[in-house]
């Protein structure tokens, strides 16, 4: 176990920023991790540093060197644990990439997931958003989680209401941030499927694909063609998926806002808000497309801002701001960042 100097995180983010820590080091068990909180190696003057956790970085956007130590977790593992009459419950090691354990689910025919392909990033930050895709939310198919306390050091568990699950939201991203690493999740996986393709664009793409009978796997097929033709691979320009959550008015602002924009995007929710396309908002306030050095809001989806190469993490969040400023200004609508700005 290797604690690494000044190391550049440009290859462990998806923006593809070049920001430094000041240490970096991975554990591959919690007897690593443990070793490692103790900052053995680490000159006593820095006994306090901050600890970051990372996954797959997909999620992050360094606007500032780290003057502390990244963890990159690195946790792996899956297995059933037990089963019963409709469901398989199966753990997952936190440092598990999260599409790899989709696959590893639609081999064996669990049913659950198969919306939720092709979502970058490692299994341990799935709870911490609960990640959604396509109609489908962590939260539907979480069961628990086990998570080490770094300051007590002793493992707690959560159960699916302890984590407070909201839309990109969970105890790990507010109330206890920083406070836990999660080490494994386990998920509650359908033995007879029950297909989910009503949401956004999958039923057309069934239909192009020539889908004949559906299974999961078909459904996992049609969601990654249309991610794929919209959101762009970060191996080829840096990002980190919708950079702004989708935001939540009033039903009484959709009212006024839609007599005003006859074709504005929003969905009617339970409560009787109304949830707007943020992409949708963005690409009315001209910024789709949009290029300033290398910092940029995507061709295709408005909602992702993306590197061209050598941007800033802080050229980035000012174009952020710029976007948040003019939504504000042509329609009344706080956008809220959803991405980790470190
Ligand atoms: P990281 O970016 O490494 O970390 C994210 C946060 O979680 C950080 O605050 C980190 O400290 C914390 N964290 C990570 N691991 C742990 C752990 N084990 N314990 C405690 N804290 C931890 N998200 C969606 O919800 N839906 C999508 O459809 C979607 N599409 C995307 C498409 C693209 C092209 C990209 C680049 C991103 C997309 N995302 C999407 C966002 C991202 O993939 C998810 O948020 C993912 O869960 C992040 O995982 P990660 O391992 O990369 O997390
Ligand atoms: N739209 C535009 N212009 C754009 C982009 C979108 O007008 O440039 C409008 C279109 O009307 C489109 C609608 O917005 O029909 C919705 O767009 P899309 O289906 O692409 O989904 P989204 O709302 O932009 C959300 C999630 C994604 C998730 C998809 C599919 C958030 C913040 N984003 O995006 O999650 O993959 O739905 O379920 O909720 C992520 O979190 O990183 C992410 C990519």
């Amino acid at each position: 176990m290797l604690i690494q100097e000044n190391i550049s995180l440009k290859k462990y983010n998806t923006f593809g920023i070049d920001a430094y820590a000041a240490y970096f080091s991975t554990f591959r068990t919690l007897d690593e991790l443990n070793e490692l909180l103790e900052y053995k190696k680490l000159p006593t003057s820095k006994l306090q540093l901050p600890t970051l956790i990372l996954g797959g970085g997909s999620n992050i956007l360094f606007t500032q060197n780290f003057n502390g130590i990244v963890l990159k977790n690195e946790l792996k593992g899956i297995e059933k644990v037990k089963e019963d009459n409709e469901f398989v419950y199966v753990k997952a090691g936190a440092g598990v990439n999260w599409h790899q354990f989709v696959v590893f689910c639609i081999d064996n025919n669990w049913a659950g997931v198969e919306n939720l392909s092709l979502i970058p990033g490692n299994v341990g930050a799935s709870p911490m958003q609960n990640i959604g895709a396509y109609g489908v939310e962590i939260k539907d198919v979480f069961y628990e989680l086990e998570a080490f306390h770094l300051a007590e050091k002793k493992i707690v568990r959560f159960g699916l209401n302890e984590c407070a699950f909201g839309y990109r939201e969970s105890v790990f991203k507010r109330k206890h941030r920083g406070e836990f690493v999660i080490i494994n999740v386990t998920y509650k996986l359908r033995k007879d499927p029950i297909y989910n393709t009503s949401y956004g664009a999958i039923e057309q793409e069934l239909e192009k694909m020539g889908v004949k009978a559906l299974s999961i796997k078909a459904i996992s097929d049609a969601v990654i063609n249309i991610r794929s033709s919209k959101l762009p691979n970060p191996a080829e320009i840096g990002n980190a998926g919708s950079f702004f959550k989708n935001p939540e008015i009033l039903s009484d602002q959709f009212t006024i806002l839609n007599a005003q924009y006859p074709n504005i995007v929003g969905y009617k929710l339970d409560n009787g808000n109304v949830k707007l396309a943020a992409g949708w908002l963005i690409e009315q306030c001209g910024w789709k497309g949009f290029r300033k050095g290398d910092a940029g809001c995507h061709a295709k989806q408005a909602l992702v801002l993306v590197n061209y190469g050598n941007a800033t993490g802080k050229e980035i969040y000012s174009l952020s701001g710029e976007i948040i400023a003019s939504v504000k200004e042509k329609f009344g609508v706080e956008l809220e960042r959803e991405v980790n700005i470190i």
